[in-house]
């Protein structure tokens, strides 16, 4: 029988609600980030956790698309939860983009909330607060017993760009905005190297902006291809050109698309590290969710039809990698999409990880035509 790529996503959404309607029941006032013996563990009392906003941003998607009030109150305990990450200045960091893009922006959008919005104004103004604007980039984390790192700036950072742009055109202030292409420019100057690959963190003297050196971060080294800072690469670059229409961005993700095509015919599974050896086979299904969707958005802008017509073929084989082989839709676990890595040199490894299965939801949706387009 024919394979009807529609009716496929439709079918993988329809799993994904009836196994949420259960998982959001019995992971009441939990905000997972990975699991233990199948069960969501909780980050309630770490809330400065940069991946605190993914559950509560995969419930949105889904009550965008089913209007269950279950999805939308999971979603709004979790954001208010944030409320105490908020008050607590050295917990906020670059990543206020993952927390309240997909918690209050996301709230805002569909249903008017005002306190929602001004929550992610709040984080917009702290995330603008760490520009530097010598080095015109901004600051990733706030010191934490590891030493200085007011100079440090990372690629993840490109997929927290949007919510400056989202506060620029809720408070019609162009400030945020310019800050977020400073940084997109420095980005796509300093990072992303001749072949397309990115570095994962890259440090500047914080008083002259100078470039210092790249560091390894999480992938094998610093100049090796970490797949998951390749993915934020993609999208952050896709999703600069969505909101600003500027054709350097545009060209920066095709670049990094065209390097990820190549690289992903090499492998069965997207591996941790582009750069690791095939005998030490390190997954990161995240990363792949991540690219998945970052090819789909990326399909959207692009000019050339050849271009659109593989980029989409990229995220199918993609998805349809990680469903039939890597995914786990039924009630019995919480997670969706298994065999994650949070990084090459630390011990988890093989791990489910809450925004795999966010993305992987979000490219789910969208192919099915149920995507909520943005939070602006
Ligand atoms: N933003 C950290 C990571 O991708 O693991």
């Amino acid at each position: 029988m024919e394979w009807k790529e529609k009716e496929w996503a439709k079918q993988i959404a329809e799993k994904i609600r009836k196994k949420e309607q259960i998982v959001a029941l019995r992971s009441d006032g939990k905000i997972p980030y990975t699991t233990v013996n199948g069960r969501f563990d909780d980050w309630t009392d770490r809330i400065g956790w940069w991946t605190n906003g993914f559950y509560a941003g995969q419930m949105w998607l889904l009550y965008y698309v089913y209007k269950e009030d279950l999805f939308r109150k999971t979603a709004k305990n979790i954001e208010e939860k944030l409320d105490k990450n908020l008050m607590e200045y050295m917990a906020m960091d670059h990543d206020n983009g993952f927390k309240w893009l997909l918690t209050s922006a996301a709230n805002y959008k569909l249903t008017g909330n005002e306190m929602s919005k001004n929550r992610a104004l709040l984080a917009a103004a702290n995330l603008a607060g760490r520009y530097n604007p010598k080095g015109h980039f901004i600051r990733a984390w706030n010191d934490s017993g590891n030493g200085d790192t007011a100079g440090w700036a990372i690629i993840d950072c490109m997929m927290n760009l949007p919510l400056l742009y989202w506060a620029s055109k809720q408070t019609n202030d162009k400030r945020f905005t310019q800050i977020a292409k400073f940084h997109a420019d420095m980005v796509s100057r300093e990072y992303i190297r001749e072949d397309g690959s990115s570095y994962h963190i890259m440090t500047f003297d914080p008083e002259s902006g100078e470039k210092i050196k790249p560091l390894g971060g999480q992938g094998i080294d610093e100049n090796s291809s970490w797949t998951r800072g390749q993915a934020w690469a993609l999208y952050g670059f896709a999703l600069s050109y969505n909101y600003t229409k500027e054709k350097r961005y545009l060209e920066t993700a095709e670049k990094v698309a065209v390097y990820i095509q190549q690289e992903l015919l090499k492998w069965e599974f997207v591996p941790v590290d582009f750069a690791q050896k095939k005998d030490v086979l390190w997954e990161d299904s995240s990363a792949a969710a991540i690219m998945a969707f970052g090819f789909l958005e990326l399909e959207q802008w692009t000019k050339s039809k050849e271009r659109k017509t593989t980029f989409h073929k990229t995220a199918i084989s993609l998805l349809r990698t990680l469903e039939e082989k890597r995914c786990n839709l039924t009630e019995e676990t919480d997670f969706i999409i298994e065999n994650c890595s949070v990084a090459y040199h630390e011990k988890e490894h093989n791990v489910s990880l809450i925004y795999a299965d966010y993305y992987f939801t979000e490219a789910i949706l969208r192919l099915s035509d149920g995507i909520m387009k943005g939070v602006d």
